[in-house]
């Protein structure tokens, strides 16, 4: 009884969680247990625990060791510079269209090999009277304006905007997003490689100051490098996605059966031998959201999840065939996307189940992920794998293809 005080004491910067260790320790009273079958379900409980961590450092140290590698290949700035089509699809996107047009202007990339494809979906806040006094101060850009009467997608927006594409290179960028003046030049001088069929960017978010997101970005950034270097990036960005046209041709267009347009696209494209890359020197601005950061969190893992399932189907059932150096990258992915979530589910409801019955293992073990929690990896990491399996549950009843703006600022 005596350790339960102290433990409690150590305890007491932890308020909401200190509750649950109380309830743990007055049930217990005296009676820790080693063995038996509360201790074992603790065990079973751990054990699926420890899978749900090993997996994903195993496949983070073997991404550091791609990140270490060289590309293989070196992109080239002296080829002619292709005609590029740059595709901004818009929905309610008057705050920001008129500041987007202009950083696409204000690319150091040359003017006469580019055109703007703005397509909108029946914005109902003035996007497109934006969009049309941008081009009446800007002569010297060539701006295409495509009105789609009706909200049927990004996707289904971005096909109607492909017909119109005159480039050998289509990039899509969201409107509230900002590139560098270098984003365009850098990702054009990837792409024309020979076997590399996409190009996107490393998010930057706009604001410092969601911690959540911030360490989100960091581990994850390395990640999307690491796996372009050993064949392709299994997430790309809608902030800048750039793809050579006659392979979207090829894979039929933008998908609209699912909601992940950017990383499926780079997906379906691995998956017919090119490789769809995220450089360092490629960088991008991505706005988060004000308000709604958690429904547009679940939304984007919806999509995620998505778009896994997807490819991880198409292979398995032998309708594609995966390239062997991507093969470690979307099993890998797939796997942490739509399969370890429940894991840690799972390990986690049995340990403390078990702990409350007085299972001394799980409980030390459950005290030191409660320290663990004053961790901003460890709380990041358990806040995504509670989204992703929200994400699954959601996606039987709503895929999402069309969805809420959210509020930016
Ligand atoms: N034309 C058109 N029609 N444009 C649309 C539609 C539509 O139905 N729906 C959204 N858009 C535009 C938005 O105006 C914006 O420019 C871009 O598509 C992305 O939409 P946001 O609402 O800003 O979504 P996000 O910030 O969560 O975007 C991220 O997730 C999406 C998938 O979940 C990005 O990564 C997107 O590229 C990605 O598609
Ligand atoms: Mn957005």
């Amino acid at each position: 009884m005596q350790i339960t005080y102290a433990m409690n004491a150590t305890l007491m910067n932890y308020p909401p969680l200190e509750f649950m260790v109380l309830i743990t320790m007055g049930r217990i009273g005296g009676t820790l247990t080693m063995y038996g079958p509360q201790a074992l379900l603790g065990y079973v409980g751990l054990a699926i625990l420890t899978v749900h961590f090993t997996i994903p450092t195993i496949y983070y140290l073997m991404a550091k060791d791609w990140l270490s590698r060289d590309w293989g290949v070196r992109p080239s700035d002296d080829r002619d510079p292709p005609f590029v089509s740059i595709i901004v699809p818009t929905y309610n996107e008057a705050k920001t269209i008129t500041e987007k047009l202009s950083d696409i202007a204000s690319q150091d990339y040359p003017r006469d090999r580019l055109e703007i494809i703005v397509v909108d979906s029946g914005s109902i806040d003035g996007t497109l009277d934006r969009v049309y006094d941008w081009i009446r101060k800007h002569g010297d850009v060539r701006v295409k304006v495509i009105e789609e009467g009706v909200r049927l997608g990004k996707a289904h927006a971005l096909n109607t905007a492909l017909k119109y594409a005159e480039g050998d290179v289509v990039v899509i960028t969201d409107a509230d997003s900002r590139w560098f003046p270098d984003s365009l030049r850098r990702a054009i001088a990837w792409l024309t490689i020979d076997g590399v069929g996409a190009v996107s960017c490393n998010k930057i978010p706009r604001h410092k100051g969601n911690v959540i997101e911030e360490e989100y970005r960091n581990y994850y950034g390395i990640l999307r490098i690491a796996e372009s270097k050993k064949y392709s990036s299994a997430i790309f960005h809608g902030e800048l996605a750039a793809y050579k046209k006659d392979l979207l041709l090829k894979i039929g267009g933008f998908p609209n059966y699912l909601g992940a347009d950017d990383s499926h696209t780079a997906g379906l494209i691995t998956l017919s031998g090119f490789r769809a890359i995220i450089p360092e020197d490629v960088r991008c601005i991505e706005y988060v959201p004000s308000r709604g950061y958690w429904s547009w969190r679940i939304r984007r893992a919806q999509h995620l999840v998505q778009n896994f399932s997807k490819l991880i189907g198409m292979v398995l059932t032998n309708r594609a065939k995966p390239p062997s150096d991507y093969r470690p990258v979307l099993f890998t992915e797939a796997y942490l996307h739509l399969v370890n979530p429940w894991l840690f589910l799972v390990g986690t409801a049995l340990v403390i189940a078990s702990a409350i019955q007085g299972a001394l293992l799980p409980m030390i073990i459950l005290l030191i992920s409660l320290a663990l929690l004053a961790s901003r990896f460890f709380r990041t990491w358990i806040v995504t794998q509670i989204i992703l399996a929200i994400a699954m549950i959601r996606n039987i009843w709503n895929k999402e293809l069309v969805w809420r703006k959210e509020e930016k600022d």
